[in-house]
């Protein structure tokens, strides 16, 4: 793009956000050095190989065999492979092949080296460029800083939020960073993370130059709910790319939350003690030192109160129908409702997939743990996270301190058994479910599996999307 249509864009972009968020944002506004975190040292040399996510430098030689089309509701027509003339194409290659840097990305698959099948379009590129972006390589002083407070809310909802403000500071140039004390965000614990008081406390730094200088822009969660922009650079790419149209945002919610929910080592060690004190497989004690027994197929039972999502309840019995048809390999099963779909395509898989009957089941509400383990005399494997549950949203009455804590590496430690999986019986329009969705198509590399989605929300003309819950 030229350079003076680009910076007429960014006007634009200016005053309509202004023009939103009169009253709560002053962009030119100075913050208190003091409020910042200090930990990064900003002279720090980044390597030149440091943008790559792969796991080595050398290079592959040969071009891979092209893949199977991916089959995914994000797709044109459900099902694409994308233009392999593309160079956003031949990274993801690279990618599937070498497999993730399991230390920017410790996930447990990742670090076990689980295999990958397919991965959502433009991933590998995208990584790159919002790590590159997040870690310029000049002086920190003459670099520009968007500055993000989190409004109270769900976790799956807070870190969507983080990515949006991630795209607003990629579109306006400037390094995103979130204060290390953010007094709206409930999620931390003195005791397990002293002196982080934010997503310092459970993810690894999102960006360089967080001790801020100079050019700081101040922005909070209302510009988040009303402004919904896919960074411009990437345009090109998605132009290109299988992605529908209207589901570009959807493939930035993948990436920004890939980039953005990467765990510190701390938070690493304590989801993999709390696995091998609560994973229990029909009531016996489950070996936690590797994955998920290939095959496995996971739920999210949504029972919690959620004004402002609009998720319809399901009994557990539906999501049990929807796996015992993935057991028994049935073919037809449609990868979008036909309302919202473009085609009227299936999964493909091979039968005997999810034959051998391993579930693994998280939920809020105790009385579905209580309803699956019955599934364990009927010759279902079901695996699930011993804890007291409550059935309501934890969320909104959390203090900060030990109970966070608890509920915090729980939930992601629910993800992470989610994205060992390989099939996925859930609801898009919960946050929580599309969490395990984005996830699965990127760090999972599992773009192409089965993703059932339960509910069939009706569409408005002109919102083929609306089934996400927006
Ligand atoms: C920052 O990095 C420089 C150069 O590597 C080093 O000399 C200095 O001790 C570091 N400072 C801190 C606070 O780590
Ligand atoms: C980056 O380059 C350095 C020096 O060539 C090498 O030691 C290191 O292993 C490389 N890192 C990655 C992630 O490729
Ligand atoms: C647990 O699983 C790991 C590999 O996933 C295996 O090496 C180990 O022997 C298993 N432990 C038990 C007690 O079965
Ligand atoms: C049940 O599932 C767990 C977790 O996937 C797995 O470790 C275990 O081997 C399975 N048990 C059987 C009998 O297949
Ligand atoms: C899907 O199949 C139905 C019934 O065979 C047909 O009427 C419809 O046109 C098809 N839709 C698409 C998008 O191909």
């Amino acid at each position: 793009m030229n350079p003076a249509r680009s910076s007429a864009l960014r006007l634009l972009l200016l005053v309509s956000l202004g023009v939103c968020l009169l009253g709560t944002l002053k962009p030119t506004e100075r913050i208190r050095f003091s409020d910042l975190p200090r930990a990064v040292n900003v002279t720090e040399d980044v390597p030149s190989n440091i943008s790559s996510p792969v796991q080595s430098s050398e290079s592959l030689g040969t071009h891979p065999a092209p893949q199977a089309p991916v089959q995914n509701h994000i797709y044109k027509l459900e099902l694409g492979l994308g233009d392999i003339s593309q160079e956003a194409f031949r990274l993801d290659q690279e990618l599937l092949a070498r497999g993730w840097d399991a230390k920017r990305y410790p996930w447990r698959m990742i670090q076990q080296g689980a295999s990958r099948k397919a991965i959502l379009y433009g991933t590998a590129w995208a990584q790159r460029m919002i790590w590159d972006h997040q870690h310029p390589r000049r002086d920190c002083r003459d670099v520009k800083i968007l500055i993000f407070r989190s409004g109270p809310s769900g976790i799956g909802s807070m870190l969507h939020q983080l990515g949006q403000a991630l795209a607003l500071a990629m579109e306006l140039d400037r390094v995103l960073v979130v204060p290390v004390k953010d007094t709206l965000l409930q999620y931390y614990d003195k005791r397990f993370c002293p002196g982080a008081h934010s997503w310092q406390c459970w993810l690894q730094e999102i960006g360089l130059c967080a001790d801020v200088h100079g050019d700081v822009m101040k922005v909070d969660k209302p510009y988040t709910e009303t402004t919904r922009p896919v960074p411009t650079r990437f345009h090109e790419m998605l132009a290109q790319s299988p992605i529908k149209k209207d589901f570009w945002l959807y493939w930035w919610r993948a990436q920004s939350i890939t980039y953005l929910l990467r765990f510190q080592e701390r938070t690493r060690h304590a989801i993999d003690k709390l696995r091998s004190e609560t994973l229990v497989s029909c009531g016996q004690h489950a070996n936690s030192s590797g994955v998920l027994a290939t095959g496995s197929i996971a739920t999210f039972v949504r029972h919690g109160f959620k004004k402002q999502e609009r998720v319809v309840e399901h009994d557990l019995g539906d999501y049990i129908r929807e796996m015992q048809r993935l057991a028994a390999g049935r073919q037809g099963l449609r990868i979008l409702h036909r309302e919202v779909a473009e085609s009227n395509a299936s999964f493909r898989y091979p039968a005997e997939s999810f034959a051998a009957r391993n579930i693994f089941v998280s939920t809020d509400d105790p009385a579905v743990i209580k309803a699956a383990r019955k599934l364990c005399r009927q010759g279902w494997n079901v695996t699930y996270v011993e804890k007291k549950r409550a059935n309501y949203d934890p969320w909104m009455h959390l203090r900060p301190g030990k109970a966070t804590r608890t509920e915090v590496l729980s939930a992601f430690m629910n993800l992470e058994l989610a994205l060992e999986s390989d099939a996925w019986v859930c609801t898009l329009s919960s946050n929580w479910c599309r969490l395990i969705d984005e996830l699965r198509m990127t760090a999972a590399a599992k773009a192409s599996q089965p993703f059932l989605n339960l509910e069939k929300v009706p569409c408005k003309a002109g919102k083929p999307q609306c089934y996400l819950g927006w």
